[in-house]
């Protein structure tokens, strides 16, 4: 067995824990999910989800040792998300895993939860990771970096208001859909009509790589008391139209970004790039336009540890640990 890192993720409602080699294979991952728990608020409760990251994340790692067929004396270092994401949260995971480092002295890794949605393209047969314009689009962030290597990144751009996440679970939620509402708009969009409602698509001027996603909600805000939600046909054409709105600005700007760089390799990654119509336009375009698409795997888009593993190897193989007094940071950036 070649040498492994455990690494925990706890940033905000899903507890993690998987095992990664040096040479970035992922050989155990799991995840409790709290969706279940937090649907009955409407969001994420963080008073609530620290609790739960407490009762899930020692039986976690004990459930990924025995998949891996290991224990801890085998693991050669250990990792958790330091940030950014809920304080309270963020606290559990890497207390585990400094504790783990000092119980079994090796060393400890903080991992950008950014960074590790950043690099999970890259997981499986896609690495090595390299130069690329990388799309994230997750729940709290929206943003386009160039990457020329681990640990080299530059930011392009990112949202000015709400993620594209936010955008899909705040219309969700107008809308009468349960939390969390990406993947609930995902699932009515396609027996809906795209060209229904015609909700802005906001570009900014015609060349910035930022984005805007606030004007979107406030277009379906004022639609609302035109609608009738109870019929089947309203709701899956509501749907299919916010989300063709999101995708054509991300679909976009992706490759604008990749134009003005010169980079003919495009990821994207984060919890939105599970949609299954984002990742058929963003197929369908990439193609037209000559780049290279490397696409999250649809289980390692949303949170999960088996990219926070990957992450840490990544840092880890160029020389990288952590102090066990680095504190977690909810505001942590991916660049400085
Ligand atoms: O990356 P992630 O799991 O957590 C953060 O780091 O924020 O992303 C969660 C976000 C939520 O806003 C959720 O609604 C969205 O990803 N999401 C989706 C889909 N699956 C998850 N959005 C659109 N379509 C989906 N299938
Ligand atoms: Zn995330």
């Amino acid at each position: 067995m070649s040498s492994c890192l455990l690494a925990l993720e706890s940033s905000c409602d899903e507890t993690a824990a998987a095992i990664c080699t040096l040479d970035g294979r992922l050989i155990a991952s799991r995840i409790a999910s709290q969706i279940e728990i937090h649907r009955q608020y409407g969001g994420v409760v963080p008073e609530v989800a620290s609790r739960n990251h407490i009762l899930h994340v020692r039986p976690l790692v004990e459930q990924v040792l025995a998949d891996a067929n290991l224990t801890l004396k085998d693991i050669t270092a250990f990792a958790a998300t330091s940030g950014p994401g809920l304080v309270s949260s963020l606290l559990i995971g890497t207390s585990m895993a400094k504790a783990l480092a000092v119980a079994e002295n090796k060393p400890f890794i903080a991992v950008n939860h950014m960074e590790g949605h950043l690099l999970s393209p890259f997981m499986n047969e896609n690495g090595p990771v390299r130069s690329c314009v990388a799309l994230i689009v997750s729940g709290g962030h929206t943003m386009l970096v160039r990457v020329r290597d681990v640990g080299h990144y530059e930011l392009l751009g990112r949202t000015r208001d709400d993620a594209a996440g936010e955008a899909f679970d705040k219309v969700a939620k107008m809308i009468g859909l349960p939390y969390p509402g990406g993947p609930e708009i995902d699932k009515l969009a396609h027996r809906g009509d795209p060209t229904a409602f015609a909700f802005p698509r906001s570009f900014l001027d015609g060349r910035s790589l930022e984005f805007s996603f606030s004007g979107l909600k406030t277009a379906v805000l004022y639609e609302l008391p035109k609608l009738d939600l109870k019929s089947e046909q309203v709701l899956t054409n509501v749907c299919a139209s916010v989300q063709a709105a999101i995708i054509e600005v991300l679909v976009e700007k992706l490759v604008l970004a990749a134009k003005q760089c010169g980079e003919k390799l495009v990821t994207v990654s984060g919890g939105v790039s599970c949609n299954r119509g984002l990742r058929a336009a963003l197929t369908a375009r990439c193609a037209k336009e000559g780049l290279q698409l490397l696409l999250a795997q649809p289980d390692l888009c949303t949170d999960n540890a088996g990219m926070i593993a990957f992450a840490a190897v990544q840092r880890f193989n160029i020389g990288h640990t952590s102090p066990l007094e680095a504190d977690v940071d909810p505001n942590l950036s991916l660049v400085s």
